[in-house]
């Protein structure tokens, strides 16, 4: 019946509507404990098309969000139809590592391109030649980390991940940096990704009696660590908080207070980031959604940029090798600075920051003072 409509169509030489339309299949966690990088994201992406329109080189975008619920095999089948049923030309989200993983078959045998806005793990790259990373690696953030403490009299450390692939990547990578640079790791805890309680580790912690304690929690976990920090009184032990900037994540930082003040991290994104671009994008965004920014959302918006670029690129096509060759060595101006697709590994190359946690007309902000230009994630580096 489908076909029989099509081919008539197309004799009376009329282009059925869909031609002109460019299916994105934006796979989220909207309800669950990634529930907020779900909302972030459905955010940054929706703001990326009110700004600029939906049409773009004669195709109308078509944002299709639907929630996963955090969960691998909802992602995958959510994967299946948006390409079967929708005809997606482009699968975007994935907020967790594993939901990533479990959609790069899919991509691949699709030819379909496969966008991760959220998840950080390095290796996801290269689960799929459809797939190109708009977030960042925590490779990335955890070395400049290592680095900056070393550089600053912290010697001895005891890191505490999620044990799963970014919490794996965040011990390893600023273990092994932080020891280059002369210090010294003397625990690596991992904490369960379901229901977790840090209580028990971090009262170890204490007893360890480090200079600081290193922490990789995925985005929406940030604050109960923070609660059981002060509540298990290690800031009163002195043992300070450092970590990637998913601890001090900007959905959940203001409601953190002032418990977090002087916390310093590593990280792709902050909402005070100082820029033009920056403040355009912070402003639109707080006034579309009455909440701030974090590195989710200006993922996703910059998921979404890259995609316009692509499809001006092929001036319209949507075939997926001809968008993946477009996307590679793309750069823009990212409301996080300046970034760019290696066209090698097709993950992100960008600025890293070392941020404190300090209040800013009576708000609690990320505040950079420190850049590390264009960092390439280490993982592929060293894989060269
Ligand atoms: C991931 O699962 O890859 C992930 C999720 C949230 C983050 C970072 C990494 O904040």
């Amino acid at each position: 019946m489908k076909a029989a409509i099509l081919i008539s169509a197309l004799a009376l030489g009329v282009v059925p509507a869909m031609a002109e339309d460019v299916t994105v299949g934006m796979i989220l966690p909207m309800t669950g404990p990634s529930a907020s990088t779900g909302k972030q994201e459905k955010a940054g992406a929706e703001l990326y098309i009110a700004q600029h329109g939906d049409k773009v080189a004669g195709k109308t975008i078509k944002l299709l969000v639907k929630d996963d619920t955090g969960a691998a095999d909802v992602t995958k089948r959510l994967a299946q139809e948006a390409i079967a049923n929708d005809h997606a030309a482009a699968l975007m989200g994935f907020g967790l590592t594993p939901l990533a993983f479990a959609v790069a078959p899919i991509a691949t045998e699709a030819k379909v391109p496969e966008i991760v806005t959220a998840a950080a793990t390095a290796v996801i790259t290269e689960k799929s030649p459809f797939i190109v990373r708009t977030s960042f690696t925590l490779p990335q953030a955890s070395a400049p980390m290592a680095q900056w403490a070393a550089k600053n009299g912290i010697k001895k450390v005891v890191t505490i991940v999620t044990d799963y692939g970014p919490g794996l990547d965040a011990e390893k990578w600023f273990g092994e940096t932080f020891k280059h640079e002369g210090g010294e790791i003397i625990e690596a805890i991992r904490t369960p990704l379901k229901n977790p309680d840090f209580a028990p580790f971090l009262q170890r912690v204490k007893d360890d009696k480090p200079d600081a304690v290193f922490v990789f929690v995925p985005s929406g976990f940030g604050a109960m660590v923070m609660k059981q920090f002060i509540e298990q009184g290690l800031a009163k032990a002195g043992v300070k908080l450092i970590g990637t900037g998913d601890v001090t994540d900007d959905d959940q930082l203001n409601g953190m207070g002032e418990a977090a003040l002087g916390v310093v991290t590593a990280h792709h994104y902050s909402a005070s980031h100082d820029s033009p671009e920056n403040k355009a994008f912070v402003t639109a965004f707080e006034k579309a959604n009455g909440f701030r920014p974090n590195f989710m959302g200006v993922a996703a918006y910059d998921g979404m940029a890259l995609l316009y670029h692509a499809l001006e690129a092929t001036k319209g096509a949507t075939d997926g090798a001809g968008l993946i060759e477009a996307m590679k060595g793309a750069k823009w101006m990212s409301p996080r600075g300046p970034v760019e697709i290696d066209p090698d590994t097709r993950d992100i190359v960008q600025n890293m920051y070392v941020r404190k946690v300090e209040k800013k007309d009576g708000q609690l902000y990320n505040m950079e003072f420190e850049t590390i230009p264009m960092v390439k994630d280490p993982f592929k580096a060293t894989k060269k």
